[in-house]
């Protein structure tokens, strides 16, 4: 619309006034709505002094570290650098099953990373004379979802940064609502998949693992999960719901395969409809479609012998399982 395309260029016009043509802006990147939105907007206004961090925390969605680079680095044209911490998070993660734990270390780690990151650009831009320093941070977040309580905003999120990193904060989406932020992007040319995409929690499927994250259970959570959202997306169905994912249990369960026992996790599977994710009720799937998602998950993922569907309400149940 007309007054989404001048909005945009009110921004950009704006963000070039603040930003001057020399200083370079820093911003964190997850793939999600926000973050992209934001970092697509840095890029019309300021093009490659603009530089986007995707941190591989380990616990991303299969294959979602790939496809996030390739969108935001091929697709939306961003000046993006990964940083594979894969190996680093899993490390601190190892024998860890407390979950705020878990959230600790994981935002622990990414501003480790982060702050990691940016001094080395800064050392980098001095031998460069024509380059300006690392002036300000983008900080993608938006007011959330409409709804009686607005926020549940997010010292977790991506962006949520220390100030010990002395930077200037540019907060473009600040005072924006999901849905707002949503056209926002389609306006900017970012695809609808990406625009319309649920919302996934910093920590990742850390959280959605029960018990200890290893690399094995990050493994099975991500091949359960991956079927769980390709058969929902193939039903067409992904837009009547809010948030969906698979978590895994902690103990084993027992299920016969051909002649064997064997013992396998038990798949969680969770998806609810919500309007401000205070509260939030469980999708009433179609029967058919949740027993062939069962019948997949068990033949084609090794080391799940059971699947169940959570249908609690929040409250008094969360979202997330832990
Ligand atoms: P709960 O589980 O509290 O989740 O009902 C509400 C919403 O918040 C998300 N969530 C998180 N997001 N870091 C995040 O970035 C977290 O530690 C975290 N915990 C929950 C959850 O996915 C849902 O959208």
């Amino acid at each position: 619309s007309w007054v989404m395309k001048d909005f945009i260029q009110k921004e950009i016009v704006r963000i070039r006034h603040l930003v001057g043509d020399h200083d370079q802006v820093i911003g964190a990147v997850s793939g999600g709505v926000d973050s992209t939105v934001a970092a697509k907007l840095m890029k019309e206004a300021i093009g490659d002094r603009f530089h986007a961090i995707l941190v591989d925390n380990g616990v991303m969605r299969l294959n979602e570290c790939e496809q996030v680079k390739e969108t935001l680095d091929k697709h939306l044209g961003i000046n993006l650098t990964v940083i594979d911490g894969a190996e680093l998070f899993l490390s601190r993660l190892k024998g860890v099953t407390e979950p705020e734990k878990k959230r600790k270390i994981i935002g622990g780690t990414f501003i480790d990373l982060f702050q990691e990151k940016v001094r080395s650009m800064e050392e980098e831009a001095k031998d460069k004379p024509d380059a300006g320093p690392i002036v300000w941070l983008l900080q993608g977040t938006s007011v959330s979802f409409r709804g009686p309580s607005a926020t549940i905003k997010t010292h977790h999120n991506v962006g949520g940064l220390p100030d010990t990193l002395k930077l200037k904060l540019i907060e473009p989406l600040r005072e924006m609502f999901k849905d707002e932020v949503r056209k926002f992007g389609e306006e900017l040319g970012i695809h609808r998949d990406l625009v319309m995409r649920h919302p996934f929690p910093g920590p990742g499927i850390a959280i959605r693992i029960l018990g200890e994250v290893t690399p094995e259970r990050v493994a099975i959570a991500r091949a359960a999960d991956n079927i769980f959202i390709s058969e929902i997306k193939a039903a067409g169905v992904y837009d009547e719901m809010s948030q969906a994912y698979v978590a895994i249990s902690q103990d084993r369960a027992v299920g016969v395969q051909g002649d064997a026992r064997v013992y396998g996790y038990i798949a969680i599977l969770r998806a609810v409809k919500t309007l401000d994710f205070m509260s939030a009720e469980p999708y009433e799937f179609d029967f058919a479609l949740l027993k062939k998602i069962s019948t997949r998950i068990v033949n084609e993922v090794d080391g799940i012998a059971r699947v169940t569907y959570d249908i609690t309400s929040k409250p008094p149940g969360t979202i997330e399982m832990e």
